[in-house]
């Protein structure tokens, strides 16, 4: 488990050269996004434990080998992170051409199209091109599970970040979802492999609220397209934080 901030404590640290004081505790990325340096993810989001398994956030640090994942690493003292620089671009260039090399290049007809990370993250890192082919992706021919009344799960556009996984168990402390296997057979999946609806899935939407591509997908923006605004709402009840959306 990560260490929660510690608000009694103040780290001072430059990213980019910016320096900024955070609470001891807090991830690069979090101080980052702090000064309106927003570094690449996929697998972090704000409301959700780190996981670092994605490794788009890399970030270099002086005096530390390698690169290591802004979003697992706490600030210390003195920190001096670069975030931006011709290595790092070419290495989340890299990191990005191996996960689209194994997703469906379908944007242009996918409900997601405009509101996917996966698709924002891969302009963001400037990628152009994809050097490798699909060999090796089975899942990409993996029927969708439609079992559930209010959304999909496309097992072919699932990057396996698992978000759905750690949304399920944090957010509603369900633990409806898991992951199976490893590599290329790495797969999300409800209860031991059972459609949606026969799992221990409560319905709350976390998993689709924190997806970042269209694997897990409310049917009736399927059906209906994007909505053209959406309100989030955290009623007393339950942690997800609801959205409504409008026409
Ligand atoms: Fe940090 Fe994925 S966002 S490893």
């Amino acid at each position: 488990a990560q260490r929660a901030p510690d608000p009694a404590v103040t780290v001072t640290l430059a990213v980019d050269g910016v320096a900024i004081s955070v609470p001891a505790g807090t991830s690069v990325m979090r101080a980052a996004a702090l000064a309106d340096i927003n570094i690449p993810r996929l697998c972090a989001s704000d409301n959700l434990q780190a996981f670092g398994s994605c490794r788009l956030c890399t970030v270099q640090i002086d005096g530390h080998k390698g690169y290591p994942a802004a979003c697992t690493t706490p600030v210390a003292e003195g920190m001096r992170v670069t975030t931006q620089n011709p290595k790092l671009a070419r290495l989340r260039r890299q990191v990005m051409e191996l996960y689209i090399s194994d997703h469906p290049l379908d944007c242009l007809t996918c409900p997601s199209n405009g509101d996917c990370e996966l698709q924002d993250m891969a302009g963001a890192v400037g990628l152009r091109e994809v050097r490798y082919g699909f060999a090796g992706a089975n899942h990409l021919d993996a029927k969708a599970d439609a079992s559930h009344p209010y959304f999909t799960f496309d097992p072919g556009k699932c990057i396996v970040c698992s978000r759905c996984v750690r949304a399920c168990a944090e957010v509603q402390g369900t633990f409806a979802l898991t992951i199976q296997g490893r590599g290329f057979d790495a797969k999300v999946a409800a209860g031991q492999g059972d459609a949606f609806i026969d799992s221990d899935c409560v319905s709350c939407g976390a998993c689709v609220q924190t997806c970042p591509t269209a694997t897990l997908m409310e049917k009736s923006v399927i059906e209906q397209g994007q909505p053209e605004h959406s309100v989030i709402t955290t009623c007393a009840y339950c942690g997800v934080g609801c959205s409504f959306k409008a026409e």
